[in-house]
C-alpha cells in the first residue's frame, strides 16, 4: 500500500461528498417527520406521500453517492486505516438492504394495500433507514475530517519543500 495521496482532486472529491452528506440529512429530517407523522397522529396520504418521494430521492441520490464512495474514498481512507473502507462497505450493503425493504413496503401500500400493519411496516422501515443514515453520514463526516487533516499535511509538507 502506497503511503502517497492520490492525485485526482482529493480535495474537491471531499467537499463533494460533505456537500451530499448535508443534503442527505435533509432527506433524513423529512423522512423522520414523516414517519413520525403517522405514528403519533394518524394515518395521511400527504405524510405518505412525503415518505415516497424521500425514498425515490434516496433510491437515486443516495445510491449513486455510495457508488462514488465505493469508487474513488475508500482509496483514500485505506491510506489512513486498513479495516475502515471494510466497515464502510458493510454499512453501504446494510443501508441498500434497508432502502430495499422500505421501497417493497411502499408499493405494496401504494398497490392499495393500506392495512394497519403495512402502514406500520413502511414507519418502522423509514425509521430504520433514518437512522442507519445518520449515523453512517455521521461516522463518515468524522472519517472525512480526517483524511482532510491529512491531506492538509501532505500538502504543507510539500510546499515545505
Ligand atoms: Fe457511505
Ligand atoms: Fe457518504
Amino acid at each position: 500500500m502506497s503511503d502517497s495521496i492520490p492525485q485526482n482532486d482529493p480535495q474537491e472529491l471531499l467537499a463533494s461528498l460533505r456537500c451530499e452528506h448535508e443534503a442527505g440529512l435533509k432527506y433524513v429530517r423529512r423522512l423522520e417527520s414523516a414517519a413520525s407523522a403517522i405514528s403519533h397522529d394518524a394515518f395521511s396520504a400527504g405524510a405518505f406521500e412525503e415518505i415516497a418521494r424521500t425514498v425515490r430521492w434516496i433510491n437515486t441520490s443516495v445510491a449513486d453517492h455510495l457508488k462514488k464512495e465505493e469508487n474513488s474514498l475508500f482509496s483514500l481512507m485505506d491510506l489512513q486505516s486498513g479495516g475502515l473502507a471494510d466497515e464502510i462497505r458493510t454499512e453501504h450493503a446494510e443501508l441498500r438492504i434497508a432502502f430495499a425493504q422500505l421501497i417493497i413496503s411502499i408499493q405494496d401500500m401504494e398497490r392499495g394495500n393500506l392495512r394497519a400493519w403495512c402502514i406500520q411496516d413502511v414507519v418502522q422501515a423509514s425509521e430504520h433507514v433514518a437512522q442507519l443514515l445518520e449515523r453512517h453520514i455521521a461516522k463518515e463526516e468524522r472519517i472525512l475530517k480526517g483524511l482532510a487533516q491529512r491531506i492538509e499535511s501532505h500538502i504543507g509538507e510539500f510546499i515545505g519543500e
